[in-house]
């Protein structure tokens, strides 16, 4: 087999790195390790900048975003019981931020990828990458009973923080950054109006908890829960209760109980692996870095990696120039530390760290004070919100 770019994994980045790059003519094959319908099975968050809502467009899978993704002009931060709305649309000059699950996005790439008639290759096993850093880089697979052999130009590592393609490289050329927080994130689904129209965090002395949503008549709730916490300690009962002890009473009696669809806990951590190029293999999204779920940027990330990577792909076979994927990793890596800032200053805000003397809640209630009383503190937290330039 032979093709110009062999994507590893069809999660976001993958499939919409696969898709502008078919409809810029340049030949992709996407090996994926699970089936299509496990794939669509993952629960993951939806809140959309605008730079990624663009970047759908331009992959022509925009129309049901449009039709059916939540524009929203704000959020609530709830510190004590009080509720500070942080204005997103007024403070950073008009912008918004649109709720669309990831769910949602990764159907829409996978059918537009099928009425391409170039379907992802999924439950592809022991997927291994070779000569990545010679001129012929290569592909090697098993799917179907046979093993094969993909020959490209270049390889794109989309395939996750537990994927193959960072663990091809040799640990002595990645530099990696890691902070691992001291608890979990029990989230929730369920078939209920949201409790408050727009996303609430809440830092509580109980705990974090937040109220999302994946569409007006389905609620997305997480409590933080220390690390070693089990979900099957959790009835739906429990859940909902603790939800709106961290809640205030406004937003907590507004909270909608009913049978849960999905619940399970998430560990947090912000993770980056330098560089994200080593010779014709580039890695992007989760495979390259990830970031605490507090600010929304792991999908947003995954889109921004796949703009500056398929610009640079596109330059290569179009204009027969080089510089956009020589500048590939550290162009990606700046808005990468930039959103893992933010994400790691978001999660600080807002959780309940184990800590001696309370220095760390004084901190946090100052943060809040601030926020609530400095536009420019304002300013910040929505422009990066809404998502930095690209
Ligand atoms: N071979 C082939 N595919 C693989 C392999 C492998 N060895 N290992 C993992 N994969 C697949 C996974 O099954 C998954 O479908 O790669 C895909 C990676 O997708 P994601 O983990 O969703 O990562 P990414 O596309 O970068 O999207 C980032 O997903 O995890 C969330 O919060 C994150 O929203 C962000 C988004
Ligand atoms: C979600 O809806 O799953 C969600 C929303 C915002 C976040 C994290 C998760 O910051």
């Amino acid at each position: 087999m032979r093709t110009q770019v062999a994507i590893i994994g069809a999660g976001p980045a993958g499939l919409l790195l696969g898709q502008l790059l078919s409809r810029a003519g340049i030949d992709n094959v996407i090996l994926e390790r699970r089936s299509a319908s496990y794939v669509l099975s993952r629960i993951r968050a939806g809140v959309l900048e605008q730079g990624m809502v663009d970047l759908l467009h331009e992959a022509g899978v925009g129309e049901r975003l449009d039709r059916e993704g939540l524009v929203h002009d704000g959020f609530a931060l709830a510190f004590r019981g009080a509720l500070h709305r942080v204005d997103l649309k007024e403070l950073s000059g008009g912008k918004t931020v649109t709720i669309y699950g990831q769910t949602e996005v990764t159907h829409d790439l996978i059918d537009a990828r099928q009425a391409l008639g170039r379907p992802a290759i999924y439950e592809a096993e022991d997927v291994t990458l070779h000569d990545f850093n010679g001129a012929s880089p290569r592909v090697t697979f098993r799917a179907n009973g046979r093993t094969e052999e993909l020959h490209c130009d270049f390889i794109a590592g989309c395939d996750g923080y537990h994927g193959v393609s960072r663990r091809s490289v040799p640990t002595d050329a990645l530099h990696v950054f890691e902070r691992v927080y001291p608890f979990g994130w029990l989230g929730l689904l369920v078939d209920r109006p949201p409790a408050a129209h727009e996303l609430v965090y809440a830092n509580h002395e109980r705990g974090f908890a937040l109220c999302s949503m994946r569409s007006a008549g389905r609620s997305r709730y997480y409590i933080q829960v220390p690390l070693a916490e089990r979900v099957e300690n959790w009835s739906d009962d429990a859940f909902f209760d603790e939800l709106r002890r961290r809640l205030p009473a406004a937003v907590g009696d507004a909270v909608m109980t009913g049978p849960s669809l999905e619940k399970s806990i998430a560990p947090l951590r912000s993770f980056v692996a330098e560089p994200m190029r080593f010779g014709r293999l580039f890695l992007a999204g989760d495979a390259a870095h990830i970031v605490p779920p507090t600010g929304a940027k792991g999908l947003n990330l995954a889109a921004s990696d796949v703009r500056y990577l398929f610009d640079a792909l596109r330059e290569h076979y179009r204009d027969r120039s080089d510089a956009g994927l020589d500048a590939y990793s550290a162009r990606a890596l700046a808005r990468v530390w930039k959103a893992e800032r933010f994400s790691w200053w978001m999660t600080n805000l807002l959780h309940r760290f184990p800590e001696k003397d309370g220095f760390g809640q004084r901190i946090q209630q100052a943060e809040f004070d601030y926020l609530t009383q400095s536009r420019a503190a304002g300013i910040t937290i929505a422009e990066n919100y809404v998502g930095l330039p690209y």
